[in-house]
């Protein structure tokens, strides 16, 4: 699923005060990923440690700020996914990082040299940033051959290079097509071919821009499987994506941004465990909804009344039903139905849901649609946080709870 625009730099920092929008301020340290809610598990991370560290990384195009003091600490031997929204940043951020580009401001090191040095690090990184791009008309081993060429792989002995060609062919899976023409590729093979080339030097950073755009199922599924193989043999994989959900599970480390600025880096879990879980309840007659809830308030839990949407052809109020939201763990789930039960509310519907990595981005990003950014912000905590919106949990490519 894909993200729309990010338009509105207003909506940058909005969001539940639990996740860190890590600030340019609270960074200058190395111990600067400490933040108030304690969830980076990278803080304290050394420069050493990192294989991408940046301070106040910036770069204006006129009035446009298109990376706004990024703070990266990508930690060396992650399988790391940069995600944001169309226009968040993200490739000219890595073309900073690969010298493409100057930054306007701020300064970084990626494998310990300093980015404005790009060629004392170059050799050791692996990229394809915005889709390979290669000879139509010749094969793909000849096409890497060439490459290989170019890059000196292999010194002057064409064995040794042929060799190196064969193994990079051989560890993306295009082995048995190698002698067949690039036009002749299907998409992935043809995004394959460019993580190869990216491979030649044997690289310890691969950084990836998007390599699974355009792509099906099945061929987001290779290059998945492909990366975390990569990663599995040790190298630090920084990949871009606006796929959420491909990141969520092939990513062990996230890196959060939206119009140029960082919303979040960590790991994965430590972002969605600061999420707080909930149990969606539906009672079987809409006049309970008020009395469970009032009982739920009475077990201290913090309690929500929304309109669910009803099948797509109902009229708008006949297909809408009140729906209660406990923020409580799942573990409660019989409990709370128990509860109910005994004050002679019967339920409809009673499930548990866990926030995923999209709805949490969407969330902090304020990129939620209208009726539930409406919704939310009627409901707004007293500590400030937005909780989640109201819709938001019965749809079920959001939820990825069960039903009890
Ligand atoms: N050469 C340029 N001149 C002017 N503006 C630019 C240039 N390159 C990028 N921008 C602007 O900088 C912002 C960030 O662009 P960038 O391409 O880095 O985003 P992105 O996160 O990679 O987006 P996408 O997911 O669409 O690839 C955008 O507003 C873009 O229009
Ligand atoms: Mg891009």
């Amino acid at each position: 699923m894909t993200f729309g625009s990010a338009t509105d730099p207003a909506h940058a920092h909005r969001g539940p005060a639990r996740v860190p929008a890590t600030s340019p301020a609270s960074m200058d340290t190395a111990a600067g990923m400490d933040t108030a809610a304690g969830m980076d598990t990278a803080a304290g991370m050394a420069r050493s440690d990192t294989a991408i560290w940046t301070r106040g990384l910036s770069k204006r195009y006129g009035a446009r700020r298109a990376v706004d003091h990024l703070d990266l600490q990508v930690p060396r031997g992650a399988l790391s996914g940069f995600v944001g929204p169309n226009g968040a940043g993200k490739s000219t951020t890595l073309r900073m990082l690969l010298g493409l580009i100057r930054p306007s401001a701020g300064h970084g090191h990626v494998l310990g040299e300093p980015i404005t040095e790009p060629d004392r690090y170059l050799h050791r990184v692996g990229a394809m940033i915005e889709g390979p791009t290669f000879h139509p008309g010749l094969s793909g081993r000849r096409n890497l051959d060439q490459l290989a060429i170019l890059r000196g792989i292999g010194g002057w002995q064409r064995a040794r290079r042929a060799r190196r060609v064969e193994e990079v062919l051989e560890q993306v899976g295009l082995g048995k097509r190698a002698d067949d023409r690039f036009s002749s590729y299907s998409l992935g093979m043809k995004q394959r071919l460019g993580i190869a080339a990216a491979l030649l030097p044997d690289p310890c950073l691969l950084i990836l821009d998007e390599p699974t755009n355009g792509l099906d199922p099945a061929g987001i599924r290779e290059i998945r499987a492909l990366l975390g193989q990569l990663a599995g043999a040790g190298m630090t994989v920084f990949v871009s994506s606006h796929l959420l959900t491909e990141v969520e599970q092939i990513c062990d480390h996230l890196v959060m941004i939206n119009n140029g600025r960082m919303l979040f880096q960590g790991h994965v879990t430590d972002l969605l465990a600061a999420e707080d879980p909930r149990i969606l309840m539906i009672p079987e007659h809409d006049a309970d909804a008020r009395r469970l809830a009032g009982l739920l308030d009475d077990e201290g839990l913090r309690v929500e009344i929304d309109l669910c949407s009803g099948p797509p052809d109902a009229s708008a109020t006949r297909g809408r039903r009140p729906v209660v939201t406990a923020h409580a763990p799942e573990g409660l789930a019989a409990h709370l139905n128990r509860l109910a039960m005994r004050a002679g509310i019967t339920l409809r519907s009673l499930r548990t849901q866990r926030p995923n990595l999209e709805e949490t981005f969407l969330r902090v990003t304020g990129e939620i649609d209208g009726d539930l950014v409406r919704s939310a912000q009627a409901a707004q905590a007293p500590d400030g946080s937005v909780p989640p919106p109201a819709g938001a949990g019965l749809d079920p490519a959001h939820s990825r709870g069960g039903a009890t």
